[in-house]
């Protein structure tokens, strides 16, 4: 069995690799070639929570477990708010194959998915990139995002002045666009052609009411059911997809709270992403709708990305 670092998981994989194997991952899920059950979310007693994430590629003859804990509150001493592992298994004879650290495949494989739906649901004239929330989750993302959309400006707001004004930093060095902090979350809302939700709050910060006609908005912190990003007047306004059905109607506040609000019904989720890779499904028909994916992330993304991470380790004879 093989241990893969943090670090050694950026050098095997590149965002690029993760967007193309995502959307495979996706097609393979929604024609039956992957099986995952529904996640456990685990509370732990002082608010924070862990999440046991299944999943069996079984095309691939893999399966395997991710286990991470997401601590809320860990930046204010100087630690990561998730955190974990990836359990590696070969699914033709049992044996335990690695434990990869998760932190990096969680962050590749979850921009990589938004990615792949971005560039199915967003105008292809899209230009100005908004971030609601600028930790981990937001830097992947504009990595990703960059790659599927000719973007000019990007719009950043976060609770934090200081995540915002980093962020803001770091981004224009590392990708030479500009990155502008804005005051509140409706400037980037009402600026933005693509918008991507990625904080943990557990009210709406992304109102409807902002919102302009065409654009799309990839709905993605709040993953869990305490959690809650977009507001009931967003979710009626947009063509809603998801990753799974079963999971955004399990824990997705997004969508359950405006269910139970009587706003939308259960036939307001449009289609699943996947099916819109095979051509099962329509994405953007014009450039007036809203749209708007619902990522919960999926353990098929998280041992799909370990599979490969895997795989080209041995193949670089790494080992
Ligand atoms: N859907 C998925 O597949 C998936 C995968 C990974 C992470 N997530 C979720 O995405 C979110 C972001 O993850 P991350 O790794 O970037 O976390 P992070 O801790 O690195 O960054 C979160 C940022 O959100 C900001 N924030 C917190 N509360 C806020 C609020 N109420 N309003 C505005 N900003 C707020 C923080 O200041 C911080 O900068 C988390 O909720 C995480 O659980 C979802």
């Amino acid at each position: 069995m093989i241990v893969v670092s943090k670090s050694e998981v950026r050098e095997i994989m590149t965002m690029s690799e993760a967007i193309v194997l995502m959307k495979e991952t996706l097609a393979d899920l929604n024609q039956g070639k992957s099986e995952m059950s529904l996640r456990a979310t685990n509370q732990l007693r002082d608010g924070n929570f862990y999440l046991l994430m299944p999943a069996y590629l079984v095309e691939k003859k893999y399966f395997g477990v991710k286990l991470i804990s997401i601590f809320p509150t860990n930046h204010s001493v100087g630690m990561p708010s998730h955190q974990g592992v990836v359990l590696l298994f070969d699914a033709s004879n049992g044996k335990e194959l690695a434990v990869i650290d998760c932190v990096e495949i969680t962050a590749l494989r979850t921009a990589a998915v938004s990615a792949v739906a971005t560039d199915l649901l967003s105008r292809k004239d899209a230009k100005v990139l908004g971030f609601l929330g600028a930790g981990v989750q937001a830097r992947n993302h504009m990595e990703a995002l960059i790659r599927v959309r000719e973007i000019e400006k990007v719009l950043v707001w976060d609770i934090s002045i200081e995540a915002s004004e980093k962020f803001a930093k770091e981004m224009k060095a590392k990708h030479g666009i500009d990155v502008v902090t804005c005051k509140n979350a409706d400037e980037v809302v009402n600026m933005s052609d693509i918008i991507t939700t990625v904080t943990l709050a557990k009210s709406p910060i992304l109102n409807g009411k902002s919102l302009k006609p065409g654009t799309h908005i990839n709905a993605i912190g709040a993953s869990a059911r305490a959690y809650r990003e977009i507001d009931s007047l967003a979710v009626s306004k947009s063509k809603f997809y998801a990753d799974k059905v079963e999971s955004c109607m399990s824990e997705s506040s997004d969508f359950l709270e405006p269910l139970a609000e009587g706003i939308i019904s259960k036939e307001h989720l449009f289609a699943e992403i996947g099916d819109v890779v095979l051509g099962k499904k329509l994405g953007r028909e014009n450039d007036e709708e809203i749209t708007l994916f619902k990522g919960m992330g999926l353990a098929v993304e998280d041992i799909a990305t370990a599979a490969y991470i895997f795989e080209k380790k041995r193949k670089l004879s790494l080992l």
